[in-house]
């Protein structure tokens, strides 16, 4: 996820741009740049690094020129250094450009343009845009239709701002599932990610919508169909919010816009990965002795990782917490170890410590990581990223389920080499993993009656998760979630369990949240939610199946889908439920107590 903005005017336009690369400065900031025209020249700066280093490195606001793109980068493709910031231009030096969002073909355009002459800088999916839009203009078409033909060509989600000194007066912006708005001013004009970017300019925006592009100059503004040409009724809207509202696109904490951001990111993180998932599952396929190394909610990924390699690929590779893994498995890694550690941050010391170890003794590495260009990613032999952007609640949301995704991509992968799933349910997994973004959607809508349920709960002092087979997983990420940022002791076990002790601690009223997703352990869950009410127990069901509800005090009726794409779409509402609960009871749900957003020390 990075930030984008774009000005035309009489304004300097570096001074806009730097303005509101600041305020899109929690969309990434691992590098920044520039465009800006002047006389019909482009002015291009850019480089790694935080943007107030880089405009001060680069003296950036001396940048000449009345209408320019801006970009700060969350690295998804090209690690965070100076060539692979924005923006990124053609072969003629007439064009540039900025990007948010994953394009999931660029490997293949790029092979095509670098054959028809083409030269490359970067290591970029954005710069193939760049050369794809020229190499259509050398038919002679307008820009406008060979900015179509070339975009048309693009899989993947793509926010753009593009300059061409060969259309003196204008700048183009277009949209297909990365956010881009514009801000509508007097005599000048404005484009960004996000309404921050430019809300102390103009509060009257246009929101562009998928497939979308907009022509926009000083004095005025089309938006047009991308498929079509046509153009497009759009409606300008005054927006009410603060400016620190703003930053987090209105919601009241970061936590709650990273929670709904899911959709985005998990796109993102499917888009981002189709390809890489291919090359990183033959590699796997090559180990017999599998080892998942995580910790906390990254540890939870692991363990349904682990159920869906079971499940699909017949491999049953270990799960240990890092912090474990790194004494107790010394003696037991060797060259034929592969070692997949999962981590947002990729600074986590305990998952370093263990890559590192691994390292040490031959074993192959591969990591599952957010932070392009973080340790984790230096340490090991691959990387697979999650594309969740940046996330700056300390409780982990959208990177969870974004690792959950790349996991289930890559255990589909490894069966269909294995050969030990039917292609057809592949196929069929696939698909349905496709439309989970979708489904949480849905579920997002839950909020409010989670707030409710929130009320009814927030004086309780324990909670029980409990689930079964890659329900599990779900459980224990849903306790955590609740002890991080409400501070309500919180159990996450394994519904099997319950007769084996814990049942002792159930009681009149205490809360028994149940995962129950239908597939071969649902009757099993049922008959451990009526035995935890038969103890008094105030049951809380999480399911698709109508018979939960005669058993539960609270039925959370979830979309209908794959068993083991579950754990994605049924998390959401224990994230919300927590994020609730932690509000009620006065906590900041984005800075818990205690806790940091990345472990770097052990
Ligand atoms: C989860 O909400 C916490 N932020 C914490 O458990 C976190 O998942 C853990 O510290 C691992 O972090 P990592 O994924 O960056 O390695």
């Amino acid at each position: 996820m990075c930030g984008i903005i774009g000005y035309i005017g009489d304004r300097p336009a570096a001074e806009v741009i730097i303005k509101g690369l600041k305020r899109l400065e929690y969309r990434g900031y691992d590098s920044v740049g520039i465009v800006t025209e002047e006389n019909g020249i482009l002015h291009i700066l850019k480089g790694a690094g935080k943007i107030d280093e880089v405009v001060e490195r680069l003296a950036l606001h001396r940048m000449p020129g009345k209408r320019g793109v801006g970009h700060t980068r969350w690295a998804t493709h090209g690690v965070p250094n100076d060539i692979n910031a924005h923006p990124q231009r053609d072969c003629t030096g007439k064009l540039a450009l900025v990007h948010n969002g994953i394009i999931e073909n660029f490997s293949e355009l790029k092979e095509e343009l670098i054959k028809k002459g083409h030269s490359f800088e970067s290591d970029t999916d954005t710069e193939v845009i760049a050369h794809l839009i020229e190499e259509e203009l050398k038919s002679g078409e307008s820009f406008e239709k060979a900015l179509r033909k070339a975009l048309l060509k693009l899989k993947g989600s793509f926010a753009l701002g593009i300059i061409y000194t060969e259309e003196p007066d204008r700048l183009y912006f277009v949209r297909n599932e990365s956010p881009l708005v514009l801000g509508i001013g007097n005599g000048e004009m404005f484009a960004a990610s996000d309404v921050p970017a430019f809300l102390e300019y103009t509060n009257r925006v246009v929101f562009l919508d998928d497939m979308e592009y907009a022509v926009v100059t000083k004095d005025s503004w089309i938006v047009k169909n991308l498929i079509t040409g046509e153009p497009v009724k759009k409606e300008v809207r005054e927006i009410s919010w603060t400016l620190e509202m703003a930053e987090k696109a209105g919601f009241p904490h970061f936590m709650l816009k990273e929670i709904f951001e899911q959709p985005r990111a998990l796109r993102d993180a499917i888009h981002g990965n189709v390809e890489a998932v291919k090359l990183v599952a033959r590699e796997i396929a090559n180990y017999d002795k599998v080892y998942f190394v995580a910790m906390g909610t990254s540890y939870h990924a692991a363990l349904a990782g682990k159920y869906l390699f079971q499940r699909l690929a017949k491999k049953v590779p270990v799960v240990e917490e890092a912090s474990e893994f790194r004494y107790e498995f010394e003696e037991l890694v060797d060259e034929r170890t592969l070692l997949i550690a999962i981590t947002q941050s990729g600074e986590t010391a305990d998952t370093l410590a263990a890559m590192k170890l691994a390292k040490r003794k031959g074993a192959k590495v591969l990591a599952i990581v957010n932070v392009v260009g973080s340790m984790a990613t230096r340490i090991a032999d691959l990387t697979l990223y999650t594309h969740a952007g940046p996330e700056i609640g300390v409780a982990a949301t959208k990177t969870y389920t974004t690792q959950l995704a790349v996991l289930t991509m890559l255990a589909i992968e490894l069966a269909r080499i294995l050969g030990t799933a039917d292609e057809d349910y592949l196929k069929k997994l696939e698909s349905e993993l496709r439309g989970v973004p979708d489904r949480v959607e849905e579920v997002l809508g839950l909020s409010d009656s989670l707030r409710e349920l929130a009320e009814n709960l927030k004086d309780r002092r324990d909670f029980f998760y409990i689930g079964r087979s890659i329900g599990l997983p779900t459980a224990l990420e849903g306790a955590l979630k609740l002890k991080e940022i409400s501070y309500i002791h919180a159990e996450g076990l394994s519904a099997g369990e319950l007769k084996h002790g814990p049942l002792a601690l159930i009681e009149e009223n205490v809360p028994v949240v149940a995962i129950a997703p239908s597939g071969k352990t649902l009757d099993k869950t049922m008959s451990n939610i009526e035995e935890a009410r038969a103890r008094g127990a105030f049951v809380v069901s999480l399911g698709d199946s109508e018979k939960l509800r005669k058993v539960s005090d609270v039925f959370i009726e979830m979309p209908k889908l794959d068993e083991l794409l579950s754990p994605i779409p049924y998390i959401v509402p224990l994230q919300l439920l927590a994020y609730h609960l932690a509000v009620l009871r006065g906590n900041d749900p984005d800075k818990p107590r205690n806790l940091a957003k990345s472990v770097t020390v052990e």
